[in-house]
């Protein structure tokens, strides 16, 4: 069978039948294939060793995105999200993607920031020196944590030390371990490995130590994402393919200039970055964390990403943000959905997941200018409504459609429209 994602009219099966095909698609075992339709997954006694004072599993919809070309490989993307035209989102900005031929991404060696803090130090920059001058033997006291990732080629790396000369409590130091997680979101490598160096700092600087907690401003650790869009794929109703380019640019401007707008703009990425780092047991808190603060780096909150108009007349769109995800550890190896989702992207190391999320939020920045910035998002939702109506008032297969597209051009989306229209229907055949 194929092992394209290019996949025209999914969204018109079953979820049985759909699941079939990721079956085939990844080669799931039965066992992962219902844990991705939710027959099986995570259970309560599982859910009762992972937190406390477990009652219950909480459910959210897993939907499939379609039409991912990354770097030359399909990818067919698991997103759980209880927000519609995310995932429908997503696939169509993929496909236009695709017509440019697809993503492009890049990452950087997935190296965390462990913080240690450091008070009551009399002279910052002498304290900064002398701990600089034995980075070697700090750097070999956190390797000495985990023999297991640096035998495997991770492990620290590098020491800086910032002099953060105006607290409320004064004067303190910052000391960065800088630390190579590899395939691991690297949270708990790397708070031990702070808590570790912590007394040899204090010995070192002379001063007292308090927070050793790893920052989720992951910014050694990039993902990034680009796709050209030809122009004459933007193309669509009334509006032109230039119209839709030059609005998306317009678009995007707005948002670099303006924080009110960048919140906004920078949520429609998150919409395609958290469904992924959800459905993969990733901590989406500490993503969003690290994109925000990245996305104020300069001092004013902006855009993450970038749309131009290249003078080939493509469509060219850039998306660069920290992304600590893992493979290994955490919810991603224990969560039944979470370990089948990441066998259904295919991905084997945390490098290519960040690139794919970093795809997913171009993708997903992509579809929300297009709608935003031409006929408005409302219609494709209105859409997505009419057609979760028109199955609830019993329409199946062809109908559906047909239901769909009476109600919108009647402008008329409600239940009970549905129900006389399929009833309409089905008596003229
Ligand atoms: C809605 O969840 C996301 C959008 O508001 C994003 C945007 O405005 O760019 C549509």
């Amino acid at each position: 069978m194929t092992k394209s994602s290019r996949l025209a009219g999914f969204y018109k099966h079953s979820p049985q039948k759909r699941v079939e095909f990721l079956r085939q698609f990844a080669d799931l075992t039965a066992q992962e294939a219902d844990a991705l339709s939710g027959v099986a997954g995570l259970g309560v006694t599982q859910a009762d060793h992972m937190i406390e004072n477990v009652v219950g599993v909480f459910g959210l919809p897993l939907g499939i995105a379609t039409n991912f070309l990354i770097n030359g490989q399909d990818y067919l993307i698991p997103m759980a999200i209880e927000e519609p035209s995310v995932v429908a989102g997503a696939s169509f900005a993929a496909r236009l993607a695709r017509d440019g031929g697809g993503f492009r991404t890049s990452s950087d060696d997935p190296v965390m920031i462990g913080q240690v803090q450091v008070l009551d130090v009399d002279d910052p920059w002498a304290a900064r020196f002398e701990l600089l001058a034995a980075k070697e033997r700090i750097l070999a006291l956190a390797n000495e944590q985990d023999p297991v990732i640096v035998n495997l080629g991770g492990g620290a790396r590098d020491l800086e030390v910032r002099v953060l000369e105006h607290s409320p409590v004064g004067p303190m130091l910052a000391v960065h371990l800088l630390y190579d997680a590899l395939d691991a979101m690297g949270a708990n490598t790397v708070n031990t490995a702070a808590e570790a160096i912590a007394p040899l700092i204090a010995e070192i600087s002379g001063g007292r130590t308090l927070l050793r907690i790893l920052s989720n401003l992951a910014d050694r650790r990039l993902a990034r994402a680009k796709a050209v869009v030809p122009i004459a794929s933007l193309a669509h109703g009334e509006f032109s393919g230039e119209q839709v380019a030059q609005g998306i640019v317009e678009a995007w401007a707005f948002a670099v200039a303006d924080p009110y707008r960048a919140a906004t703009h920078n949520k429609g990425i998150m919409n395609g970055v958290d469904s992924v780092l959800i459905a993969t047991g990733n901590d989406w808190r500490a993503i969003e964390a690290g994109v925000h603060s990245y996305a104020a780096r300069s001092g004013r909150y902006t855009s993450l990403s970038t749309w131009q108009v290249d003078k080939h007349g493509g469509l060219v769109g850039t998306l660069e943000l920290p992304m600590a995800v893992g493979i290994v550890g955490g919810a991603t190896r224990v969560h039944p959905t979470a370990k089948a989702a990441l066998k259904l992207l295919g991905v084997k190391t945390a490098r290519e997941l960040a690139e794919v999320i970093a795809a997913v939020g171009l993708a997903q920045n992509l579809a929300a200018l297009r709608a935003l910035s031409s006929e408005g998002i409302q219609l494709g939702h209105m859409k997505l409504h009419a057609r979760q109506l028109a199955i609830a008032a019993g329409a199946e297969g062809e109908m559906v459609d047909r239901v769909v597209q009476t109600m919108i051009t009647k402008k008329a989306i409600r239940l009970d429209r549905a129900e006389a229209i399929l009833n309409k229907l089905a008596a003229d055949a």
